[in-house]
């Protein structure tokens, strides 16, 4: 079938649910995407290819109206634009003279065919943007050096059965970050039913895991403590434990972030694998034979044969039965859940984020969770917040600085961008003092598009907001280094700092009536999470 008439099809398809969903419009569960779903896998012309390209439609679709729906809720105006110029507003045209919903069908159409065509659109528009700014500020190209991408993470291990990503150093190429340079941050996938093999590694570590579950087992001096993990889990590893991990999980991957903090080397930290053999090399292998013998009290050829039997790296496939038997199974382990009930022992060394707790923050624009250090006082080695914010699509934060803490954060679901406020930033190369800059304003603004696994750092002192895209709600775990003393300054909303000023103090900094000011800094009466901006010059983000 040609592709004409498929889409013809598809769209007749689609009309024909829609008139069909328009008498049950207010019927409670949505039927279209099912009757639209069913519609195509009875097309008798269709093969199995086409069948599941057309399911899709209908899940693109059916998401789509509903992305509408939820903007239309926080006030956003989702009505499907006309794009002037280009092959989107050719297609459009055709849609002129239709009514009503087949029309909206049709305009629907020529999007997602256009967002197909523009599939690394993305890609583009973050580098115009790059450009606009570097032009707007006369720069060759822009110097963003408290963001990083996927091109700043190194695998510093990989095998089928799972990885791990290291972040380039914070100071790779500017001083800026010279405050965090002690600290490192590292992902690690496993795959399904995956063992990771037993290992240690200098640096104190906090792992959060933020997608899957699995099973952490640490060894220390005297007892062995396993727990199960799952998303939201934070689990504190001094440095030099041994242990070791299980995905537990037999569909999905589990996700950890990890940051550490090394101990011998301010940047740099080392993995040392004792259990295993060829791959990963031992440790043991490296003594020399005879001091192993002695040691082990084994026999040359032995050793040799044991130690080369394991050659399929740090990540290996376990057994349905192994997994299920290294599963932690007492009750109140499970993933540092029993706090604050847990005996003293499990519950020190893991806290969930979002079991049984409440935001700090929460409106229908977000919601923050925050794990202080009086909670979970092994944050305290750290002296460390961890937090998760949760921006509604569409939605952003309230503008703020932290006073002394130091954010790094990443992006674990969503996309969207932020902005910050920071002094005028150049190359490590040409810095300088910054009392001796040269013309123009005393701030740039620092912005960067945001998707899964962006990483950016936002500098104490340094107001910043972050924004999602209207598609989809932007999840970001945050690790704020420095958190002792620190206060959060509130730059807009309910509670922002401006309304602390004596009158004249409001008078004379804004050169304005006590009430303008007033009425300026008391307008925005939400808290934390707002509706974002309806034209976003973030845009180019989407
Ligand atoms: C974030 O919010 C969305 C929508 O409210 C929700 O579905 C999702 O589970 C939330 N994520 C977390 C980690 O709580």
């Amino acid at each position: 079938m040609s592709a004409k008439s498929k889409l013809s099809t598809l769209i007749l398809i689609l009309s024909l649910v829609f008139l069909y969903a328009g008498c049950l419009a207010f019927a409670k569960q949505d039927p279209e995407l099912k009757q639209c779903t069913h519609q195509c896998r009875v097309q008798q012309q269709y093969d199995e290819k086409q069948k599941e390209e057309c399911v899709r439609t209908c899940e693109e679709y059916h998401r789509e109206k509903k992305d509408r729906e939820s903007l239309k809720e926080v006030g956003q105006d989702p009505d499907v634009e006309f794009h002037p110029g280009g092959e989107l507003s050719e297609c459009q045209s055709r849609c002129v003279g239709l009514a009503g919903e087949v029309r909206q069908l049709c305009l629907f159409r020529c999007q997602q065919k256009w967002r197909r065509d523009h599939a690394s659109r993305w890609e583009e528009e973050g580098k115009k943007q790059s450009k606009e700014d570097a032009e707007d500020e006369g720069e060759e190209e822009k110097h963003n050096p408290y963001v990083f991408e996927d091109k700043h993470f190194s695998t510093a291990i990989k095998t089928g059965k799972g990885r791990v990503d290291l972040l380039t150093k914070f100071t790779h190429d500017s001083d800026i970050l010279r405050g965090i340079e002690n600290y490192r941050l590292a992902l690690l996938v496993a795959s399904p039913k995956s063992f990771v093999v037993p290992n240690h590694f200098d640096a104190n570590a906090i792992f959060v895991v933020t997608q899957g579950r699995g099973t952490l087992t640490l060894i220390h001096e005297d007892k062995r403590e396993s727990f199960n993990i799952e998303t939201g889990d934070i689990i504190h590893v001094r440095a030099g434990t041994p242990l070791y991990l299980i995905n537990r999980d037999d569909n999905e991957k589990l996700f950890i972030v990890k940051l550490l903090q090394p101990i011998n080397q301010p940047d740099h930290y080392e993995v040392f694998y004792g259990a295993g053999g060829a791959k990963p090399e031992s440790f043991y292998e490296t003594f020399s034979t005879e001091i192993l013998e002695a040691a082990l009290k084994t026999s040359r050829d032995k050793l040799e044969r044991f130690f080369d039997k394991q050659g399929k790296g740090p990540f290996l496939e376990a057994s349905r039965e192994q997994i299920e038997a290294m599963s932690s199974h007492e009750e109140g382990s499970k993933g540092g859940g029993l706090w604050p009930f847990g005996s003293e022992s499990k519950s020190k060394s893991a806290f969930n984020l979002f079991r049984k707790r409440e935001p700090s923050h929460c409106n229908r624009y977000g919601q923050l969770f925050e794990v202080e250090e009086d909670e979970f006082k092994r944050l305290k080695d750290f002296d460390l917040r961890v937090s998760y914010a949760n921006i509604t699509k569409g939605c952003m934060s309230a503008p703020f600085y932290n006073s002394r803490a130091i954010k790094i954060a990443i992006v674990v679901k969503g996309e969207g961008y932020f902005e910050m406020v920071s002094p005028p930033v150049s190359p490590k190369s040409s810095q300088e003092d910054s009392g001796g800059r040269k013309s123009g304003s005393r701030y740039q603004k620092i912005s960067s598009r945001l998707r899964s696994d962006t990483v950016f750092v936002v500098p104490a002192g340094h107001p910043f907001v972050t924004v999602a895209s209207r598609n989809n709600n932007l999840e970001i775990l945050c690790f704020e280094v420095n958190i002792e003393n620190n206060v959060r300054y509130l730059l807009a909303g309910e509670g922002n700092y401006v309304q602390q000023f004596e009158k004249e103090a409001k008078e004379l900094a804004f050169k304005s009536k006590e009430e303008e000011v007033d009425r300026i800094f008391g307008n925005q009466d939400e808290e934390f999470f707002f509706p974002g901006p309806r034209q976003q010059r973030g845009r180019d983000y989407e």
